[in-house]
């Protein structure tokens, strides 16, 4: 299995090309040549990553021009070039979101941190941390490949989270609260701290009064669904932010909210970080439709990588439902 580090490994010794992110962490790394005597490690394998998703969000057309990189439409990215064994399963890891180019590139990624007895944080919503470092640092990542990140109402309110990129090299994306009665706190950081902009997704009727809290161009309405139980169709919260250029989702939590993804037949695909510690009636991670015989169950296609002692559970989801 493969061990995945949270650290930079590589000494940088070449020509730096990372200015061009524009991004406060990565004008002091560089990115390897396209052939190096020596394996690079997961610092240059890391930038490599945010460089891919760069030139996605600039529209560029895939390739590999001027890095270690191969492309082909039908295999998407492949390493060129000497890579140590955790740069590889890094690059293995996250190369179902780099190939998402052009025309593919809509997708949705969640993820939960979660303990062995499946829950994300205790009863009284205290989730600091479930997950170890590297589990961590692997959701920040996950931040910076992605356009947006979506929080639900209970998270925003709970954890006042920054939704930003602090333990990985990359820009932050878009930030995205699914709070349709307007309940988190109007001061909330994502709603004042201006390091990245924030979307608010509310019922219509509270549109309004959003609009004036956050400008008209912040929010989405959206109505519940009566044939969805009252919740939003969150098809159409992910046909919005699509619209919006927002091509690569990532769900953060809670629980409620990757579920409702999941049952919604909304999520491509689920990293499930299940670190080894257990809570006892806490906040319930994964809910989803109850199957009656095993048969019926969803049994997704899986991976698995170590996260330092979490274990991530790669599910391709999408392949599920087809
Ligand atoms: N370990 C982890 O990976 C992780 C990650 C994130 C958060 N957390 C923890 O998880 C806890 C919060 O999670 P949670 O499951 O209670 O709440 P949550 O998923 O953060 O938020 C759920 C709420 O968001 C709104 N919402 C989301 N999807 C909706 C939909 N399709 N339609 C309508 N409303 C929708 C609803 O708000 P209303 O209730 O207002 O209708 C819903 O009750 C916190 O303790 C946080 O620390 C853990």
């Amino acid at each position: 299995m493969p061990l995945l580090a949270c650290a930079s490994a590589s000494a940088p010794r070449w020509a730096p090309i990372a200015a061009s992110f524009g991004d406060r962490h990565l004008s002091a790394l560089p990115l390897p040549p396209h052939a190096s005597p020596s394996a690079h490690g997961v610092g240059a394998l890391w930038l490599l990553c945010v460089e891919i998703a760069a030139r996605r969000r600039r529209g560029e057309r895939a390739g590999g021009d001027g890095l270690p990189l191969a492309w082909s439409a039908a295999t998407g990215y492949a390493l060129e070039g000497a890579w140590d064994a955790e740069s590889q399963a890094l690059f293995s890891l996250f190369k179902p979101l780099l190939d998402r180019q052009g025309g593919d590139a809509r997708w949705v990624v969640g993820q939960l941190g979660q303990s062995l007895d499946g829950c994300i944080a205790t009863h009284n919503g205290d989730s600091f941390f479930v997950n170890g470092p590297e589990g961590l640092v692997h959701v920040h990542r996950l931040r910076a490949l992605c356009d947006a990140v979506i929080v639900g109402a209970g998270t925003a309110c709970l954890d006042n989270p920054q939704l930003t990129t602090r333990r990985a090299a990359g820009p932050n994306p878009t930030r995205v609260v699914i709070d349709p009665d307007l309940r988190v706190p109007a001061g909330a950081r994502v709603f004042t701290d201006g390091q990245a902009p924030t979307l608010l997704v509310c019922d219509p009727e509270h549109a309004q009064r959003a609009a004036a809290r956050l400008g008209g161009d912040r929010v989405i309405a959206i109505a519940r669904s009566s044939a969805l139980q009252g919740q939003m169709p969150l098809g159409e919260v992910v046909a919005a932010l699509h619209a919006r250029g927002l091509d690569l989702l990532f769900v953060e939590g809670g629980g409620v909210t990757v579920s409702q993804f999941v049952r919604q037949g909304c999520l491509d695909r689920l990293h499930l970080l299940v670190a080894p510690v257990m809570i006892g009636a806490g906040h319930p991670g994964l809910q989803v439709r109850r199957a009656d015989a095993m048969r019926e169950a969803l049994r997704p296609p899986a991976r698995t990588f170590a996260l330092g002692t979490d274990l991530l559970w790669d599910l391709d989801l999408r392949a599920a439902l087809a």
